[in-house]
């Protein structure tokens, strides 16, 4: 009896390195499907990019980010190109003068409507307060919606992410 015992003990200890490399295996195995058959998202400047496990795109949606966490990723470069569509009515530099738009040097934190060689709107004159960076994110995502009245003819910048580079650009000018 006692040696039968002694056999089966002899048998498990014999098989136990088998059981381990088996266990090991199986959880190596959870473990890779698990990270190559998840989904990848990521988020890249404003967008949430979602990609299959072999890397194939499955969409890009815009993503619902804050207008700060916006202004963090926002790239002064890109804005300067964006201000292209700005400028056919807007001069930046110090001394430039007007436009169709009145000047936006310094812009930021400058009184609304204030530019004194130039002939506001009423709806933009009665307006008051300042221009921070939150009110010219709403104002140039949809102007006629922010201020009915107004005579910025223009039809808005949709995308969060370019707004946000165009006023990082706002911010730069510095002459
Ligand atoms: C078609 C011409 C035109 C375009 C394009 C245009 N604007 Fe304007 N903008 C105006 C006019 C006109 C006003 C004055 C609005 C009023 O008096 O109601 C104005 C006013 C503004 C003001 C308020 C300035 C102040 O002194 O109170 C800001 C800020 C502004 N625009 C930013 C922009 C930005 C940024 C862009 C580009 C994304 C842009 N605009 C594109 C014509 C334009």
């Amino acid at each position: 009896m006692k040696n039968k015992v002694q056999n089966i003990y002899n048998l498990f200890l014999s098989l136990l390195p088998a059981f381990i490399i088996v266990f090991i295996i199986v959880i190596f195995a959870v473990v890779a499907t698990n990270l190559l058959y998840a989904k990848k998202s990521v988020i890249v400047r404003g967008y949430e990019i979602k990609l299959s496990p072999d890397g194939k795109l499955i969409k890009t949606a815009e993503k619902e980010v804050n207008f700060s966490e916006l202004m963090k990723l926002a790239d002064v470069e890109n804005g300067k190109k964006i201000f292209k569509k700005c400028a056919s009515c807007h001069k930046i530099e110090k001394n430039a003068g007007n436009g169709v738009g009145p000047n936006l040097n310094k812009v930021i934190g400058r009184n609304r409507g204030s530019v004194t060689d130039f002939s506001y709107s009423k709806a933009m004159i009665s307006l008051g307060g300042k221009w921070t960076k939150e009110e010219i994110n709403k104002f140039i995502t949809n102007p006629k919606e922010y201020l009915p009245n107004t005579k910025m003819a223009f039809a808005g910048l949709k995308k969060a992410q370019q707004r946000a580079d165009v006023i990082k650009y706002l911010e730069s000018v510095d002459n």
